[in-house]
């Protein structure tokens, strides 16, 4: 059974913490879903990790239906939210509308995720109210990374922490079911959490967020170059694949791989005939 909003609410009401986790392509959303975390987010941030841009900036509504489709094709159990990119819900409400749709009616997500606070209420709330659950977010949005100037926490000054709570407020009145903080100092964090009745998610926002999501990538370590301070790696999987990729190199050039195990034969009288 898929996870519900009702069941990430309940969660909230439990006490008990929400994972989520994003993940771009089939095996890894199985072995994602198999693992019981219940939100797998298909993040824009595939942009970067996944095609190899320097920012979320270029991906586009069909790249992300595209690997939508593949993570739902590998996923039984969790709910998927998709990230809407940049400038499909920007400029209408109709725009927000039908994108949004596309994720469900296409890819088979179950939920959207959009960046922003006040300014994009009226767009949760249009896109809410036709049954598409919408999970906001606040505090560094990589969107709009050329007006914030690059990662980097938000809502140090009385301004900007008044700010981050009154589009907390004003994404739970639009109807979001949950809002995911990212770079929002710790105790900020644990107010909004406290201020809202929406489960909050956070990435580098500190432990007392309702939950917590992360970048699949930074948590197996797949990169060996860069690890972002909010990000810890549990595993160090880019020196195994390193190691795996240069044995089986290896082998190859050695030719000890493929052995008669990899291979399959033929009967003898059929192969002297070709011959
Ligand atoms: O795109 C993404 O992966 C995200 C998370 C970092 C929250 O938005």
């Amino acid at each position: 059974m898929t996870v519900t909003v009702r069941q990430v609410w309940g969660m909230k009401q439990k006490g008990e913490k929400i994972c989520m986790l994003t993940a771009y392509d089939y095996s890894t959303a199985k072995l994602v879903d198999e693992a019981g975390v219940p939100l797998i987010l298909v993040g824009d941030s595939l942009g970067m990790v996944v095609l190899g841009y320097d920012s979320t900036i270029p991906v586009t509504m069909d790249v992300m239906i595209h690997h939508t489709k593949a993570v739902v094709r590998g996923t039984k159990n969790a709910m998927v939210v998709a990230d809407l990119p940049f400038m499909t819900y920007h400029v209408s409400v109709e725009d927000a509308l039908r994108n949004a749709g596309r994720f469900l009616q296409e890819a088979g997500a179950q939920a959207v995720k959009l960046e922003g606070g006040e300014e994009v209420a009226e767009k949760v709330a249009r896109v809410v109210s036709s049954g598409i659950p919408v999970v906001g977010h606040l505090g560094y949005t990589p969107q709009s990374m050329h007006q914030l100037g690059g990662p980097r926490a938000i809502g140090k000054s009385t301004e900007a922490a008044e700010k981050l709570i009154r589009d907390a407020r004003a994404l739970e009145d639009a109807g979001a079911f949950s809002i995911v903080l990212e770079l929002v100092p710790a105790p900020l964090a644990k107010l909004v959490t406290e201020k809202v009745g929406v489960p909050t998610i956070g990435i580098g926002a500190g432990k007392d967020c309702d939950g917590q999501v992360q970048v699949i990538n930074d948590v197996l370590g797949l990169s060996s170059d860069f690890v972002p301070k909010h990000a810890k790696q549990y595993a160090t999987l880019h020196e195994t694949i390193r190691s795996a990729v240069t044995e089986y190199l290896t082998e190859v050039k050695e030719g000890t791989f493929p052995t008669p195990e990899n291979s399959s034969t033929m009967d003898e009288s059929i192969l002297s005939g070709l011959r």
